[in-house]
């Protein structure tokens, strides 16, 4: 894939950061999503690509726009054709609630190398560089926590993990708690938590729990170009949802994958921050325009780019 596609998928999450921005705090969680789903979709149609959506806003039937097999790009027959895996917002109610975390996000691999993740549920672990390889779904939540205290040179009492609160995370919860290591709590957004435990400043070393299963896939593209480890293990709610899932060619469903089965070859990932923060600012607000804090990354390279920009609303309408 051409190098300067990243730069131009990032015009993308920053036209959807900026349209959801608009709606930080107005408690209309489906405003800002539907705001940032416009403004993906139409940037998405100026990139020289021939794209296909199979990750997106849901199968075709729910979703007008942005639905799993829907196409999209410019591209005559000698551009490429990438698959995307994408969310527009991620972290619809951290919005809507003028919260910490939401992004807008785009992973583009090479036609037919992502998970066709059904969405259901997802067990996640995620790690940074220093963990790479050291972690797997047979060791206990335990072993895991002292592992990643070994890599990283901590003690127990200095890891933080960070999980989404939830009912279903109590027991997780008290066994974290029962070693003494630091717990970080978050309403929503573990994509934004998986990338945190790449970056050292953030203070996070693990990502623990179950969230959405295409929310992992984009979680492994971003680990994968961040250097990270990330590993997910599909969880059913109903036979309805694995009948669903064997469609969309899932057969083996009690499998784990590492994130290298989840995105595979070259893969390119942009993220631009709606909401501030523990990485990415937000969209602000300055007058006539606004900046935006963006990273673009390739698997292929490892470069990792941060981007802030300023746009001026006199010169280009957003
Ligand atoms: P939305 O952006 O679709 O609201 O998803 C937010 C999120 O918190 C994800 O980051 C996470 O994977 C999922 O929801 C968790 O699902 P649930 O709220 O059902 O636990």
């Amino acid at each position: 894939m051409d190098r300067n596609l990243a730069l131009e998928f990032v015009r993308v999450t920053e036209a959807a950061a900026i349209a959801s921005a608009r709606w930080m705090g107005r408690g209309k969680k489906d405003d800002a999503d539907q705001a940032a789903v416009d403004a993906m979709r139409k940037a998405l149609d100026s990139i020289d690509v021939r794209g296909t959506v199979v990750i997106g806003e849901g199968e075709r039937d729910e979703a007008p726009m942005l639905y799993i097999g829907e196409e999209f790009g410019r591209g005559g027959p000698d551009s490429p054709k990438v698959d995307v895996a994408l969310d527009p917002l991620e972290g619809t109610n951290l919005v809507a609630h003028g919260h910490s975390g939401a992004l807008s996000v785009i992973a583009v691999a090479e036609k037919g190398h992502f998970l066709h993740a059904p969405d259901t549920y997802m067990d996640k672990i995620a790690v940074g560089p220093e963990c790479l390889g050291k972690i797997n779904y047979e060791m206990s939540t335990e072993e895991i926590l002292k592992t990643v205290a070994q890599c990283k040179n901590k003690s127990l009492n200095e890891v933080t993990v960070i999980i989404l609160e939830r009912d279903r995370h109590m027991d997780l919860i008290q066994r974290v708690r029962a070693l003494g290591c630091r717990i970080h709590l978050i309403g929503d957004g573990d994509v934004s938590a998986a990338i945190a435990t790449c970056n050292p400043e953030t203070g996070i070393d693990l990502l623990l729990g179950s969230g959405g299963a295409p929310e992992g896939v984009i979680s492994a593209a971003a680990l994968r170009t961040l250097g990270g480890d990330f590993m997910g293990k599909l969880k059913w709610r109903s036979e309805e949802e694995k009948q669903r899932a064997s469609k969309m060619g899932v057969t083996e469903f009690d499998r784990t994958y590492n994130m290298n089965e989840l995105a595979t070859g070259n893969v390119m990932f942009c993220a631009t921050g709606v909401t501030d923060g523990s990485w990415l600012k937000g969209v602000h607000f300055i007058g006539g325009g606004c900046t935006t804090h963006s990273i673009v990354m390739r698997s292929q390279t490892g470069t990792i780019r941060e981007i802030h920009a300023n746009h001026s609303f006199d010169k280009k309408s957003l």
